[in-house]
């Protein structure tokens, strides 16, 4: 099965989460972006600022990627502000019609409050069909490598 594991990060840890996963799944790898810097402080405030007001529209896959040549694609999303970060979620909209019958989401997340479950789901209406499966993954004080590893090898 042909995989194809997408990545937006800030700090990385999604990216480590999404390499661990497609090395599992023999996979590609790819980041999409926004295209803007997010460092520090000020790159952490303009995030922050762009979910509430939902300013966040151009999205793109960074290499020369074919989603339509894929069985399937898991998407990695940070949480930004209570749900999957506006950058993932402008990657749906744009890229839904394009993305292969298999759409898998896997959201890391640094807060033991919730596991943000209701809003990943909610996602599917940007897909427009349902996901095939989701996963949250707490990135603080918590080994995401071995979670990101057990749901992965959920796919093998
Ligand atoms: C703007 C912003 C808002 C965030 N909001 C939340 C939040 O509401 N809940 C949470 O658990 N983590 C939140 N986080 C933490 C990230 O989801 C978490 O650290 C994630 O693993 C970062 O992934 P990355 O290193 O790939 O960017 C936020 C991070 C940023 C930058």
């Amino acid at each position: 099965m042909k995989t194809l594991c997408l990545y937006y990060t800030r700090t990385n840890t999604t990216k480590e989460v999404m390499e661990n996963i497609a090395g599992i799944l023999d996979a590609d790898i790819a980041e999409y972006t926004d295209g803007r810097d997010r460092s520090g402080v000020k790159g952490y405030l303009g995030a922050c600022f762009a979910t509430v007001k939902n300013t966040i529209s151009k999205v793109h896959i960074k290499g020369d990627i074919n989603l339509k040549s894929y069985d399937r694609v898991l998407i990695g999303m940070p949480v930004w502000v209570e749900g999957p970060c506006a950058i993932g979620r402008a990657l749906i909209r744009k890229y839904r019609k394009k993305m292969p019958t298999e759409v898998y989401y896997v959201v890391t997340h640094m807060g033991d409050k919730h596991d943000y479950m209701d809003k990943i789901k909610a996602m599917d209406e940007l897909l427009g069909r349902p996901s095939a499966g989701q996963v949250s993954i707490r990135t603080k004080d918590n080994d995401y490598i071995r979670e990101s590893t057990k749901f992965a090898k959920t796919l093998v």
